[in-house]
């Protein structure tokens, strides 16, 4: 097979089109065509790296033919021919993409000149294309690499978050089975709030390991179905920073800490354990304080029944800016998060 560059002579006359092949021939594979229709059939068979083109044919006039070849194969370079009366049409041509023209009567030097030159152009282009597709390569096995790191990462955080909820589980079932209803409710919430899907996956997964303290408290205190006394009441408010110091080895784990050490604080100020107040308060513990006070109240407890959605309407009414904050807990009294 002829590897030499191709090179397709357009013209429907027969005595320029043989004289440029005879300059052409022996240093590239040169085919011809007498008119623009068939040189185009015959590159959709067989592509070429450029076309010398006549500019005034019968059938179809050079430069529609430029545009059409460039349309089809933009790669391909396109040297027009003119007489000396069509040589402002040859100029504007370039504009459609020709790369140069040749004026009538032609030079056998300028003819290899000019092909040459385009050929080159043509070189440098496909050198260029050649060089953008393998990065172009390179970048979509990094993205996949990448995707498939994060995906992994992702399945660690999951495990990790899945264990630590089983952990709660083993100790208190209680716990474990409120701790998922609040980040089922705190999603909800946070996705009405508009944050991003990403924080509302944290948010999730924060929610469902905030009591993970709790594992670092007596059992009899935790289960333990009449008052609590004052010491067992200063116990239980330690599982906030047992809790936290239970993740924080664990660095994707971190973003649940503000949600851990600060789901008691209280919007008014008087919660535990920083009694910080308002937008001190990190949003998402703020989230997820008003989804962990409805799910108590939704829960029967050995002590008492569950509350109805009335009740727990009311109850929430009721502490509006105490000890919930306004805006989200707005979501829930409007209906806009449904807890049912
Ligand atoms: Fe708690």
């Amino acid at each position: 097979m002829d590897s030499r560059e191709k090179i397709l002579i357009i013209d429907d006359e027969l005595a320029p089109r043989e004289s440029i092949r005879m300059v052409l021939k022996d240093r590239y594979a040169v085919s011809t065509a007498s008119g623009a229709p068939e040189g185009i059939n015959m590159m959709a068979q067989n592509p070429v790296d450029l076309v010398v083109m006549d500019i005034k044919m019968p059938k179809m006039d050079g430069i529609t033919a430029l545009q059409e070849i460039k349309k089809r194969h933009p790669d391909t370079e396109v040297i027009l021919l003119t007489a000396y009366a069509s040589l402002e049409t040859a100029r504007d041509a370039i504009r459609f993409g020709a790369f140069d023209y040749l004026l009538k009567p032609f030079d056998k030097d300028d003819i290899l000149m000019v092909v040459e030159k385009g050929l080159s152009k043509r070189r440098s282009n496909t050198g260029l294309k050649l060089e953008r597709d393998i990065l172009l390569d390179r970048a979509s096995n990094l993205e996949q690499q990448i995707n498939e790191a994060r995906s992994n990462i992702m399945m660690c955080y999951e495990g990790t978050v899945k264990a630590l909820i089983l952990t709660i589980d083993a100790k208190d079932h209680y716990t474990y089975n409120h701790s998922n209803r609040v980040a089922r409710l705190s999603a909800s919430l946070a996705g009405a709030l508009g944050v991003p899907r990403k924080t509302i996956k944290e948010i999730e997964h924060a929610a469902s390991i905030h009591d993970i303290g709790k594992i670092g408290i007596d059992e009899n205190i935790l289960k333990k179905n009449g008052k609590l006394t004052l010491n067992e009441y200063t116990e239980i408010k330690r599982h906030p920073a047992i809790g936290v110091r239970i993740v924080q080895s664990v660095p994707f784990l971190e973003d649940a800490i503000p949600v851990i050490l600060h789901h008691h604080e209280r919007y008014d100020g008087k919660g535990y354990p920083e009694g910080i107040k308002g937008e001190q308060i990190p949003l998402s513990a703020r989230i997820v304080i008003i989804a962990d006070a409805v799910d108590a109240m939704m829960s029967a407890r050995p002590y008492r029944d569950a509350l109805t959605i009335q009740n727990v309407m009311r109850e929430l009414e009721n502490n509006v800016g105490t000890q919930f904050d306004p805006e989200i807990v707005e979501f829930v009294l409007n209906g806009k998060v449904s807890l049912v």
